[in-house]
């Protein structure tokens, strides 16, 4: 029915910027894993960006704003019971599992600027167990992309929407049943 689907805007400019800026600063630095100035820079990058979405979840718009998204462990445990008996999530922001994901990734991030930057400082200059650290982090950071890759495309599939190319114009389409949980909070 014509009603029953609707485009709205879930994800503003900002967090479109930030997510394929990301994109490009964390590939760019895990293709070229010299350590060297650029990838230095970039990571500092990597790093401005989240700290900057970081504040965005607390002054952005709707859906970009922390408390649209992250779920209490009590939410968390309710969306991952009500997916083992095949209900799904019907609101337009992250949903509980994803909303882990992006904290964690953003973690991530953060961690790999801060023990590069204390690796490449006079103090810790060749500390071993730092370079480990950055390795073990880089490492993680490869596995929970691909597992957020792979979320992305089974989660639009199973919606019946491209997710990707939300993250691309912003806009979802929003079914009759997600317009009813949207007002019901
Ligand atoms: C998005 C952020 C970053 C990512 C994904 C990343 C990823 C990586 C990877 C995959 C390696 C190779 C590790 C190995 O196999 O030995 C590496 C090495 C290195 N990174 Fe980063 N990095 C990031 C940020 C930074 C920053 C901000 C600095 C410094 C300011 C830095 C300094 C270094 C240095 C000096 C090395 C070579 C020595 C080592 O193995 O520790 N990285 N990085
Ligand atoms: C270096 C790689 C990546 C990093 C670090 C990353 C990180 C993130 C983060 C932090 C968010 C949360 C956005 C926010 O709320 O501001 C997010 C969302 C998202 N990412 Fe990525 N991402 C990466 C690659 C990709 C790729 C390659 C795709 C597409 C195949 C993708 C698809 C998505 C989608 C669809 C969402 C929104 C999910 C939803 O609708 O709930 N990401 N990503």
């Amino acid at each position: 029915m014509a009603n029953d689907i609707n485009k709205i805007k879930v994800w503003d400019g900002f967090v479109r910027l930030f997510h394929w800026s990301l994109v490009i600063c964390v590939v760019a630095n895990l293709l070229n894993e010299a350590g060297d100035a650029p990838h230095r820079y970039l990571g500092y990058v990597a790093a401005t960006l989240v700290v900057c979405r970081i504040v965005w979840g607390f002054t952005g718009s709707r859906h970009a704003r922390f408390n649209d998204w992250v779920p209490s462990p009590r939410t968390l445990w309710h969306y991952l019971q009500n997916l083992r008996r095949g209900v799904h999530w019907h609101k337009p922001g992250h949903n509980p599992a994803a909303a882990v994901m992006m904290l964690a990734l953003m973690l991530v991030v953060l961690g790999l600027a801060g023990s590069g930057w204390l690796a490449s400082t006079d103090r810790f200059f060749g500390e071993e167990w730092l370079e480990e650290l950055h390795e073990a982090l880089a490492g993680g950071l490869q596995l929970m992309l691909m597992l957020h890759v792979f979320a992305a495309i089974t989660e639009s599939w199973q919606q019946g929407q491209n997710l990707i190319l939300s993250m691309l114009t912003g806009y979802k389409q929003q079914t009759g049943k997600q317009q009813d949980a949207d007002i019901t909070g």
